[in-house]
């Protein structure tokens, strides 16, 4: 028997724990959750373990539970237990955690670690930056310099807070200014207010465009082994508007790629992980061990580019890959606990798969309107249906109803010869899926259909035409910028 103790309480985490329970090996599941999340209730139950509700962000929390079931190993879903330092708490106890260590989760924490990184190691991918400690003089920076940015906060803020400004029309560009500086200060007082564990503030980026994708990795610091690529959907509403959200719904094709995105490309990403899990290492002095995930861009640039890392699996990303995941995960955690991940064959059932996100009305920008509805969710017509839900921001009450949190509400998961198959098979399970005081919801309808597939493809095909013809001029790692009163400069990237 294996003992098992999850954190966190995500869909995610719910897919996390169905994995871990899969396992030949008699698992017992025990989690740490602020939110008494019903599915992986459920499993611990099953399984003869035990929920703890509790701060899952906190690791003494963390590690007094670990310590009282004597589970053999934790495994953290979400990155703020490790920017706290969980595993590294865990560690003085003699506990294993599938998480990385405080100073390698750096890659995630700190975007302005993460691109000196990439710099200094001269890894491919990379993007000009400039991180700031004060407000001030990000301002001056953009009215001195900055053209075409993206403009986010130093640290990791929930993926809240990132705007990209296109300054092309040389016209607009006072005005494009004081959009600029008046999104600088709201990062420092809106998103970077409740942050003191950092000392950049500010980043601002060489903006890019492309089709963007994750690619998730399970890592013992010498091992890297790619899970399939996923796309994620941030924006709330259909074709990509509305305002950002932690995600709203995901794709991957049959096998490990996306289909707008190459063998090659694939291959030169997991080569940019396989570097950056080294420079960590040199770093810090630490082995990375645990999970590294590139959320990347195909840009004309480089070809694949590092937007960010997460120290984590995406969400909802791993909820593609977790269900048709063959190989047994706690067989997985072993080896990277063990450090012989080379030794093990990941193995994925040959599908395409869709992921939907449905959402309270009110979430991502007001979720206190988004919270405390009674949810109701037909699980067993969605399973007649041949898809999966993994349960999101619910709260399982004692009286056994399950609340709204504020956040996404379920995941639904599919699978298909093909995305658009597995798409429509997800959407079909919507109307499942409801407030029971007559609160809406709302989801994507176009994550998986043709169209918007067409789209990523038609997007992809361009921005790989100019890729391979800078190739050709020997431009790679370059940018060409027209900056007015200045001419066209190429700048170093
Ligand atoms: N899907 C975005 C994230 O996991 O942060």
């Amino acid at each position: 028997m294996v003992k098992v103790l999850l954190v966190g309480e995500a869909a995610r985490e719910h897919a996390i724990a169905e994995a871990l329970c899969r396992s030949r090996l008699d698992p017992k599941l025990y989690a740490v959750m602020r939110l008494n999340n019903p599915g992986i209730a459920s499993l611990c139950k099953v399984t003869g373990g035990e929920v703890t509700l509790g701060n899952s962000q906190d690791p003494k929390t963390v590690v007094e539970t670990a310590k009282k079931y004597r589970v053999d190993f934790v495994f953290v879903g979400p990155e703020e237990p490790l920017f706290r330092g969980v595993s590294d708490e865990l560690e003085k106890e003699g506990i294993p955690c599938i998480g990385a260590k405080r100073s390698s989760a750096e890659l995630e924490m700190s975007k302005a670690f993460m691109r000196r990184l990439m710099w200094k190691y001269r890894i491919p991918g990379r993007l000009r930056f400039k991180a700031f400690k004060n407000v001030e003089d990000a301002v001056a920076y953009i009215h001195e310099y900055a053209e075409s940015v993206a403009l986010k906060p130093a640290r990791q803020a929930g993926g809240k807070g990132v705007k990209v400004i296109a300054d092309l029309q040389a016209y607009l560009s006072q005005e494009k200014a004081h959009v600029k500086e008046e999104h600088t200060k709201a990062i420092h007082e809106k998103y970077m207010k409740d942050y003191t564990d950092i000392e950049d503030r500010i980043l601002i980026e060489e903006r890019v465009e492309g089709p963007e994708y994750t690619l998730q990795t399970f890592t013992d610091g010498r091992t890297v082994k790619p899970l399939p690529l996923v796309q994620d959907n941030k924006n709330a509403f259909e074709m990509d508007i509305g305002p950002e959200t932690g995600g709203m719904g995901s794709i991957a094709g049959k096998g490990m790629f996306l289909p707008f995105i190459t063998r090659d490309e694939f291959e030169k990403s997991v080569e940019i992980v396989r570097r950056c899990v080294r420079a960590v290492e040199k770093e810090t002095g630490e082995k990375y061990k645990g999970i590294v995930s590139g959320q990347m861009m195909c840009t004309a640039a480089w070809g694949p580019t590092i937007i960010e890392f997460y120290s984590r699996l995406g969400d909802p990303e791993a909820v593609n890959v977790l269900p048709i995941l063959k190989t047994d995960l706690i067989e997985v955690c072993e080896a990277i606990i063990d450090e012989r991940l080379n030794k093990v064959k990941l193995e994925f059932e040959d599908v395409a798969t869709v992921v939907k996100c449905v959402a309270p009305k009110g979430y991502p920008e007001e979720r206190n309107l988004a919270k405390g509805h009674p949810i109701h969710v037909d699980v067993k017509a969605i399973e007649r249906r041949g898809c999966k839900v993994y349960f999101a921001s619910t709260d399982l009450k004692p009286d056994g109803k399950i609340v709204s949190g504020g956040s996404r509400l379920v995941e639904i998961f599919g699978k298909g010869k093909t995305i658009p198959e597995a798409g429509e098979k997800v959407e079909a399970c919507i109307p499942y899926v409801w407030l029971e005081d007559g609160w809406g919801v709302f989801h994507r309808s176009d994550i998986g259909s043709k169209q918007l597939l067409e789209k990523r493809i038609e997007q992809a095909n361009l921005i790989r035409a100019v890729y391979r013809y800078r190739a050709k001029k020997g431009l790679i790692g370059k940018t060409i910028e027209w900056i007015p009163k200045r001419g066209k400069i190429v700048l170093e990237t």
